[in-house]
């Protein structure tokens, strides 16, 4: 592997080969986001426990210090929202121009396969991994599932994970699926990491499916609304960064959670 895409990658895993990104890219497609209205806010108490942030151009410039010492994942599709036609009808709409410019570590953009609009995401995949490639960025590929959450199965999550890798993902984000996840990450021959998805009724839960799908091979996580969404922002992305860096278990981290929101551990 090239130097660059070596050292770009090894921003984003770390020595443990674990990952932890934070994404705030929500309201590309849905607007002002609840509890993500102001990004720099919503980031500020969290971003020291991410490995990452991943995010748009647009809050990059407008709402990230220059001066912030974290890499992070631009997502480079958009061009849709909540109230247009079709979610899956996500276009390329960042240059490589711009990626370079904001020294971005890597991109990522959403394919979804099983739509009307799978050849145009899954093309606008392989356009960007041969620009990419060229100057040594990788790419993450987000398998999108949209509403249609019923595609939160492995048979599907395996297919789509596995054609992202073969048009030249670099990295993979998929949902989690409580049925053999393994299938997932077994069928894809680059690292998976796990998207969060809408907000859980319990932090336990959350801590469950991180849990589980590390232990069956996510190399981690990149979850938003299940962290900056909950009551407490700062306990849960702590509880969750200790299952992915520190082995804990789920019971360990819902511990460690309760220990925070209790004050008998510090902030
Ligand atoms: C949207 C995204 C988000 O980054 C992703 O869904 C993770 O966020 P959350 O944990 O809130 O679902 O790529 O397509």
């Amino acid at each position: 592997m090239d130097w660059g895409m070596q050292n770009r990658l090894n921003k984003l895993i770390q020595k443990d080969g674990k990952a932890f990104f934070l994404p705030i890219d929500h309201g590309y497609f849905q607007g002002p986001t609840r509890c993500l209205e102001k990004p720099a806010e919503t980031i500020k108490p969290l971003i020291q426990y991410a490995d990452a942030l991943m995010l748009t151009r647009g809050v990059l410039r407008n709402c990230v210090d220059p001066a912030i010492d974290k890499p992070f994942v631009m997502r480079v599709s958009g061009a849709v929202s909540v109230v247009g036609e079709d979610l899956a009808n996500e276009s390329l709409v960042t240059s490589i121009n711009e990626i370079i410019r904001l020294n971005a570590s890597a991109v990522s953009m959403s394919v979804f396969v099983g739509t009307k609009y799978e050849n145009k995401s899954l093309t606008n995949l392989s356009k960007l991994v041969d620009q990419c490639e060229n100057y040594g960025i990788p790419v993450m590929a987000v398998c999108a599932v949209g509403k249609e959450l019923e595609k939160r199965e492995a048979r599907y999550l395996a297919l789509a994970a596995r054609i992202a890798a073969e048009l030249g993902a670099r990295v993979v984000k998929t949902y989690y699926c409580a049925e053999r996840f393994e299938k997932v990450v077994d069928g894809c021959p680059v690292p998976v990491v796990i998207a969060g998805g809408p907000k859980a009724d319990t932090q336990r839960e959350v801590f469950d499916f991180v849990y589980d799908g590390i232990q069956k091979g996510a190399i981690g996580v990149n979850l938003g609304r299940n962290i900056w969404q909950t009551e407490h922002p700062v306990a849960s992305i702590r509880a969750i960064r200790a299952i992915i860096h520190d082995a804990f278990t789920a019971k360990e981290a819902e511990d460690l959670y309760n220990q925070i929101i209790t004050g008998k551990t510090q902030q």
